[in-house]
């Protein structure tokens, strides 16, 4: 039988997904409507239209359509009042100063991480070696959060091969702006790219960088650009092991990292060493992403196994990480990047990985503390 209680409780598992906080602890729970296996819900959201409500209503329909005894679901949405807004401040704010676990070994010393303004996930996606797909996975994170609403951007830290002004179709130089910082390129949806390609006279001339310059330029990449309030900063890292991807992990403030392997690395030697460059780092292991991983026959459907057997999830579990998801081979993919139309791509797989993405990204409570929600300081400028 269906109560409020279950209900209710099902409810437990739903985030706010700009706060990151289960929507009952939140008290965004209003009314409860049952009438045999219909349930009616609605949720008092934190701005009254909000980018993310889309998202919030389709997490709430999945997490009751669980539930056997639950058939049809309608999610009505109304937005919070002055007061209880306050209320959920005051309570965030509790929440805030309350000691966290904690994390990590912290960066090494001498080392100066940079601040993070508004930049609310600094996730970098890694690899063992090159060619694995890795900007492939970080364009198509982002635009997989992007089309959730999410503010995303993307920082192309493989100064080497950058490849995201390309997939994108990104040709405009950044601007400088009013604050002197460098304004992003933005793409077709809306992700705002910075990449070292995008500000080079001759975009196609390979550049060798030594060491101390690699450092320095990915700070300004980073640091001088006005990259405004961002749920997600996706950073695609420099292939590899080396010094390169290290410099980055090391001079950015990254919440947390995304190992891309593929089944061509037969050595698993390759991933668990990018594993273990990652655990290093003062950072979360978010988990890894198996890209490559099968063929799907364009006649009969059949899976073929391309490059062997895949192996992400095996390894997952063994190096301890969470898998989140395979990727098929898709002839499509070469296409549409090499006419700078990724946006239009989509596989039902990075949904799945981009929903566990951002269950799993560490949320800032604290930070929020400092400035409201990106979506609530947008409806306060409007207004
Ligand atoms: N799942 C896939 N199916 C088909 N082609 C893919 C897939 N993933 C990536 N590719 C293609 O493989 C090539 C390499 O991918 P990508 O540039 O993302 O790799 P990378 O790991 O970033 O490489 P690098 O180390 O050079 O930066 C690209 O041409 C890309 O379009
Ligand atoms: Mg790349
Ligand atoms: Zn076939």
């Amino acid at each position: 039988l269906i109560d409020r209680t279950s209900v209710v409780n099902r409810l437990r598992g739903v985030l706010d997904p700009e706060i990151g906080i289960s929507i009952v602890d939140l008290n965004m729970v209003r009314d409860v409507y049952i009438e045999g296996s219909h349930v009616k819900v609605t949720i008092a959201l934190t701005v009254a239209h909000c980018p993310l409500a889309k998202t919030l209503q389709t997490d709430v329909e999945k997490a009751l359509k669980k539930s056997d005894e639950i058939k049809t679901v309608t999610v009505e949405t109304t937005a919070m009042s002055k007061t209880e807004l306050n209320e959920l401040r005051t309570s965030l704010q509790n929440r805030a100063t309350q000691p966290r676990p904690e994390q990590g070994n912290g960066p090494g010393p001498g080392i100066n991480r940079l601040g993070k303004r508004e930049l609310r996930n600094i996730i970098a996606v890694a690899s063992g070696k090159g060619g694995v797909g890795k900007s492939f996975v970080t364009s198509m994170l982002a635009v997989q959060l992007r089309r959730l609403g999410y503010e995303v951007g993307i920082l192309d830290a493989d100064l080497t091969g950058p490849s995201i002004a390309k997939v994108f179709g990104l040709k405009d130089r950044p601007s400088k702006s009013p604050t002197g910082r460098i304004t992003p390129v933005l793409t077709k949806t809306g992700i705002k790219v910075m990449s070292i390609n995008l500000v080079l006279d001759d975009p196609e001339m390979p550049v060798i960088w030594r060491g101390p310059i690699v450092n320095s330029v990915i700070r300004q990449l980073y640091w001088d650009v006005d990259w405004g309030s961002l749920h997600y900063l996706l950073v695609d890292l420099p292939p590899g092991t080396s010094d390169a991807p290290l410099t980055v992990l090391q001079s950015l403030p990254l919440d947390g990292v995304i190992v891309v392997s593929s089944p061509q690395e037969l050595a698993s030697l390759i991933v668990t060493k990018a594993v273990n460059m990652a655990k290093k780092m003062n950072a979360e292991l978010l988990g890894l992403v198996e890209n490559m991983s099968y063929l799907t026959c364009p006649h009969c459907g059949e899976t073929i196994n391309v490059f062997g057997e895949p192996q992400g999830e095996k390894l997952a579990k063994q190096l301890g990480v969470p898998f989140l998801g395979s990727v098929p081979v898709d002839p499509i993919i070469a296409r549409l990047s090499d006419h700078g139309q990724i946006e239009d791509y989509s596989t039902p797989v990075f949904q799945t990985v981009a929903d566990e993405l951002r269950l799993r990204a560490s949320q800032h409570v604290q930070q929020l503390m400092q400035g409201l929600p990106i979506a609530w300081s947008t409806q306060q400028s409007e207004s």
